[in-house]
Formats: C-alpha cells, structure tokens, sequence
C-alpha cells in the first residue's frame, strides 16, 4: 500500500475515534466508568476513589497486567502510566472500541484492549501477568457459569498472577439480580472473600478499602492478595 494511503487511513481512524469520543462525552448516557482523558461527569463509579487505594500497593517496577473486565478502560489506562505493560480485556466490543479510541487519541502504545468472553477456557489458555485487576466480575461468572465454575475459574486465575486486586458483588446487596445467588459466601462476605483469596494461593490478604457501587448503599470490599 502507498505512504500517502496508509496516512489516510491513519487520519481518518484518527478522526473518527475523536468523533466517537466526543459524542460519547456530549450524550446524556450514564457510562460505568470515566472516560481516560476526557472525564464524563455522569458515570455509575467514580474510579478515582479506588485507584487511590490501589496504586500504593502496585508492585514496584516494569510488569504486565491484566484488567478483567476492563470496561472503559479506566484502570488499565491508569496502569499504564506506570511502568506496565498493561492488557485489558472485555467482553463487550461497544467498550473495546472505546478503550481503542481512547488509546489512539491519547496516542498511548504500552496498552492493549483484548475482547474476550472469560470462560475456564479462556483462562486455562491464556498466558500469566504479574498482576491481576478483577473488579465486579466474579457475580457475573456466577450468574453465568454458576458458583462452582465461578469458583473454579478463580482457581486457574491465582495460578497466572503473583498480585491480585479483587472486588466482586456481595450477597448483602439486597434487592439485586446478584446477591440471592452469592448465598455461598454467608453473611459475612468479607471474611468469606478474605479466606477464599487466601485458599486460592494469596498468603497476603488485605482490604484496601471499602467502595461506593452507585447500585445499592452496600460498599464493596476492594482486596488485595499477593503470594
Ligand atoms: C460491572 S462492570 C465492572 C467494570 C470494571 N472492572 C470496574 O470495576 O470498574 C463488569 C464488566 O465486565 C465485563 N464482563 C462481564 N462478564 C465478562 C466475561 N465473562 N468476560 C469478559 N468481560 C466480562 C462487562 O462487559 C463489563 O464491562
């Protein structure tokens, strides 16, 4: 393909990512998370508040990472600017597209957006990172695949990380499709959290914090566990 093709293609991809980003900023639609760079002030979670407890506790020094459920990318672009390498994977191409968008703009080369349905398959089969992010997944792959599957995937992800950040709905979320269904974890699903990260292979078990959902007043655990 000719250069002056190629920077064509280039400018227009460029273009079009913009536009998408800021239609996505100008719409009056809630987005779960704040878009990197361009903060829409209208999200369900603001982010910041768990990525101030966070970052003290990321591993010094160069590192992959891997954000499950990536979303809109906020914590793998905040990841980025650290010396990592950082992945972020998402089942829905609606925010893989935005994350890619907001890549290109920014202009930002050390991050990668994977799409992905993470099943057992998924995670038998893909490679290790230093550091794990899974945040307000896990009731969805016990709503998906049920609570042992659920269990079981948690299993091969300990056995791909050395750090883990964990935070997943919780049973005392009344009134939400999820919370009847994490019944497993009894009434007090720090300690069950807690314990369950610590048999998985995390020796060192932490809360770092404790986060508003913008779902129900119940605040969720954030955790931290490395081996
Ligand atoms: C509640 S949001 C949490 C987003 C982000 N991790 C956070 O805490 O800010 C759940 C995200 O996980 C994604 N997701 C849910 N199940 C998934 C799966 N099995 N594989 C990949 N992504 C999944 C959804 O598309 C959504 O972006």
């Amino acid at each position: 393909m000719k250069h002056y093709w190629k920077k064509l293609y280039a400018g227009l991809s460029w273009a079009f990512y913009k536009l998408l980003l800021v239609v996505l900023n100008l719409l009056p639609m809630k987005l779960y998370q704040p878009l990197y760079a361009s903060p829409k002030a209208y999200t369900t979670r603001d982010c910041h508040d768990r990525w101030t407890a966070i970052e003290p506790h990321l591993p010094q020094g160069p590192g992959s990472l891997l954000d499950i459920g990536c979303n809109l990318g906020f914590f793998t672009f905040k990841a980025s600017e650290k010396e990592i390498m950082a992945f972020g994977v998402d089942a829905d191409p609606f925010y893989l597209m935005t994350c890619n968008a907001i890549k290109t703009t920014e202009k930002i080369d050390h991050i990668f957006f994977l799409k992905g349905m993470i099943d057992k398959k998924y995670l038998e089969q893909m490679p290790s990172y230093d550091t794990v992010f899974n945040f307000s997944v896990f009731h969805h792959w016990v709503k998906a695949y049920g609570a042992e599957e659920a269990q079981e995937m948690m299993r091969i992800l300990a056995g791909k990380c050395n750090t883990i950040f964990f935070e997943t709905g919780q049973p005392d979320e009344a009134g939400t499709k999820w919370a009847e269904k994490l019944s497993f974890m009894g009434d007090d699903p720090k300690s069950w959290i807690a314990q369950f990260l610590k048999e998985i292979g995390f020796k060192n078990v932490e809360v770092i914090g404790t986060f508003s959902t913008g779902l129900t007043a119940v605040d969720r655990y954030l955790y931290c566990g490395k081996k």
